[in-house]
């Protein structure tokens, strides 16, 4: 029986995923800062509610307010969704301080307490039937406390995956390193994508790897990808190589 995948609905990730993310699985979208994280995690929500899917979104980083306003720009308007009861933002940013944030419906008034922000997200996730997740980012959640990276990831996962939610957790990495962030944390997911920025030539270039994707095959090559007015679109026919020698784009 083949196995039940959600599209991402990013033009050229499903292909490089060899059809989509399978059904339930917790996946790390890792980059450092600029790289399209949040786009590509926001991009994967919205695809979703076109397509009939409820999601939920988790900001740990922004504001709910700056977060619609950032994805009103690509075209991709939640609000509509919100007041349906099809989409949900679950705000673990302000704290409930602010009169923007008193009219958020679902508030984490302390992130750092794990137990109340997964009883938060598993009441949303409820609410709306949600089908996607998106934690943004979950380093916040461990930045303090590296040690319990690990078992942070495990308790999201066992109430995302638990609910039959498939969930793009963001990863934040530093400029020069080349790891996944957080220590154990790979280990723990059931996928990991990580974006890069390289410069080539005096200029920037996009570029992102699939590392692991549980229950699939998928291209092991690196994808030169852009972000457009309309969001991320990936190159599922080019490599980008990066040698000591430099970076370099070919065809596949
Ligand atoms: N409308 C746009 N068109 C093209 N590129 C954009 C647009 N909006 C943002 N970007 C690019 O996306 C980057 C931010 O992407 P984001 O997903 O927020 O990064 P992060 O990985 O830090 O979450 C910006 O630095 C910029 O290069
Ligand atoms: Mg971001």
């Amino acid at each position: 029986m083949p196995i039940e995948r959600i599209k991402t609905g990013i033009p050229g990730l499903d292909e490089i995923l060899h059809g989509g993310i399978p059904k339930r699985n917790i996946v790390l979208v890792s980059g450092g800062p600029g790289t399209g994280k949040s786009i590509m995690a926001q991009q994967y929500l919205y695809y979703g509610l076109t397509m009939g899917e409820p999601g939920i979104l988790v900001t740990l980083e922004e504001h709910p307010v700056q977060v619609r306003i950032n994805m009103a720009q690509f075209g991709w308007d939640v609000r509509k969704y919100e007041e349906k009861g099809l989409f949900a933002m679950v705000d673990a940013f302000t704290g409930g301080i602010g009169e923007a944030a008193k009219r958020e419906r679902y508030v984490v008034r302390d992130p750092t307490d794990v137990g109340n922000l997964i009883d938060i997200i598993k009441e949303a996730i409820r609410d709306v039937g949600a089908v996607r997740g998106v934690i943004d980012s979950v380093s916040t959640l461990y930045l303090t406390r590296p040690s319990l990276a690990r078992s942070i990831i495990i308790q999201v996962k066992r109430v995302l995956s638990g609910l039959g939610v498939t969930s793009l957790l963001i990863s934040q990495v530093s400029v020069t390193e080349r790891g996944f962030g957080g220590p154990g944390v790979e280990h723990g997911v059931d996928g990991i994508i990580r974006l890069d920025l390289d410069e080539i030539g005096g200029e920037l270039k996009r570029s992102l790897i699939v590392w692991k994707m549980r229950g699939t095959s998928h291209s092991m090559r690196r994808h030169p990808f852009e972000i457009t007015s309309k969001g991320i679109v990936i190159y599922p026919n080019k490599v980008l190589k990066i040698t000591r020698y430099g970076v370099f784009e070919e065809r596949a």
